[in-house]
């Protein structure tokens, strides 16, 4: 953890004066300087829209080095969670900070299993929505009114009630993104299976139908697997920094997640899955890439490349090696040879790492530029993409929520501005404007 000692300072001098401020040590990553008694003791703010350089709070869960591409959730390689590992042993990591024993694998498996069904009434929400309705807005809807039908388990400072929170909401988070897809396609929907495991039941509640059996594919259930180990946690990105925002206010788990749900639908975030898919389609043929490319690389046109850069790589996303290697895998079981959109996704990845644009931008491919090739070949709509990114991570959202709550530093999230309006003026009566 950061070195509470403050035993090195960073020297800041403006006009006449000079303020010697702590300097924090973490465990991995650049040091940090201690800004929090700038304000009192030096009368300025910093300015820093997008937080490009400021550490939000101190986590011990998950660290990206950017330069290096490399992802650790609680120190653990992804590629080697990716191999090994599975969904719900990276959520227990995650959640309480270790891998689990056999007996505490089993126990999680359990708990996390007995809570997958929603209360019945849940149906009727779901009824009020609109039949076209995006998945998303389904979700952010229905998440944040489990808080309705769940009132033994918002008291955040019971921790009894955060982890029985915390469980409800990895448990029943696939089901409400099921029943979302099930609703917009029309079809009834599908009771969790409690004997198939968790990629394996949510593919059940997708693609089951009550007239005829189905059977999920172990190929296809361990792709949607690792898409979720994948997808797990990214230490403070926006959607973790608006659960954490929401969470400061001592607002409930239920409402907090609903509002990472909505942060992460935005394209430049969890949308951008959605948006390459359609950007690959869009551009449709090999021969048609260097005039997209070209849109890209011009500010003016607003097209940006979907699927590429990111504002901590500057490397290859880890994520995405992965994720390239399922899709090759995936479309190989399900005999898609010459898939037109995987052959344009291969085509423009290597035009976009040998042009000068995305070479000194450091502009690679992100995890989203892969995700939705496989999940369009397991039969999943576009609009699905975000939903199954938003299961994968609540886990992530929820052990940051719960970091920050029992932190004792935590005070509720207030940043500061830069104000450049009008400055004082007396009001005019309407006819004297
Ligand atoms: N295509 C073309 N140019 C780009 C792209 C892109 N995808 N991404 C960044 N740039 C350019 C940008 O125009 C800017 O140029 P300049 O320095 O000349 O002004 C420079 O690269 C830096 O971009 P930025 O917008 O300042 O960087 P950022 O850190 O604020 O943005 C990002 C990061 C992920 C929002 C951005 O790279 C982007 O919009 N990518 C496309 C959307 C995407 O794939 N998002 C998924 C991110 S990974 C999953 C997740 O986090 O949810």
């Amino acid at each position: 953890m950061a070195d509470t000692k403050h035993t090195r300072t960073a020297t800041l001098s403006f006009g006449d004066r000079r303020l010697d401020l702590p300097m924090m040590s973490p465990t991995l990553g650049p040091d940090v300087i201690d800004i929090r008694r700038l304000y009192a003791e030096g009368g300025v703010f910093t300015f820093d829209p997008g937080f490009t350089s400021t550490a939000s709070c101190e986590s011990t869960i998950t660290y990206i080095d950017g330069d290096a591409g490399e992802l650790l959730y609680r120190g653990y390689p992804i590629e080697q969670l990716a191999e090994k590992s599975h969904f719900l042993e990276v959520c227990y990591l995650l959640l309480y900070g270790e891998l689990p024993t056999a007996a505490q694998m089993e126990d999680f498996e359990n708990r996390v299993t007995r809570h997958t069904m929603l209360h019945e009434q849940i149906q009727y929400f779901f009824r009020g929505f609109r039949r076209d309705a995006h998945p998303m807005a389904t979700m952010v809807g229905v998440v944040g009114a489990l808080s309705a039908f769940y009132h033994d388990s918002t008291d955040i400072n019971d921790p009894w009630q955060r982890e029985v929170a915390a469980i409800r909401l990895i448990a029943k988070v696939p089901t409400i993104a099921a029943w979302a897809f099930k609703y917009s396609v029309g079809q009834p929907f599908v009771y969790p299976r409690n004997a198939l495991d968790y990629a394996g039941n949510f593919l059940h509640m997708c693609f089951a139908v009550p007239a005829e059996e189905y059977v999920v594919d172990p190929i296809l259930s361990r792709a949607m697997d690792r898409i979720m180990m994948l997808h797990a946690d990214h230490e403070q990105n926006a959607s973790t920094s608006t659960v954490r925002l929401a969470g400061s206010s001592g607002a409930n788990p239920f409402a907090c997640i609903a509002a990472g749900i909505a942060c992460l639908w935005g394209p430049a975030h969890g949308g951008a899955n959605q948006a390459a898919l359609e950007q690959l389609r869009e551009i449709g043929t090999v021969d048609r890439i260097p005039e997209f490319i070209r849109k890209a690389k011009d500010k003016s046109s607003g097209v940006r490349l979907m699927g590429f850069g990111h504002r901590v790589y500057k490397n290859y996303d880890p994520r995405a090696k992965v994720m390239k290697e399922s899709a090759d895998e995936v479309l190989e079981l399900l005999g898609i040879h010459n898939n037109p959109t995987l052959q344009v996704a291969k085509e423009l990845e290597r035009i976009a790492l040998e042009d000068d644009y995305f070479v000194t931008k450091k502009l690679y491919p992100n995890v989203d530029f892969y995700s939705g090739i496989i999940l369009e070949a397991m039969g999943f709509p576009t609009s699905m993409f975000t939903p199954i990114f938003a299961i994968s991570r609540t886990v992530g959202w929820i052990s940051q929520w719960k970091e920050m709550i029992a932190d004792p530093t935590q005070k509720i999230g207030r940043p500061r501005q830069l104000y450049v309006g009008a400055t004082r003026r007396d009001y005019v009566d309407l006819h004297h404007r």
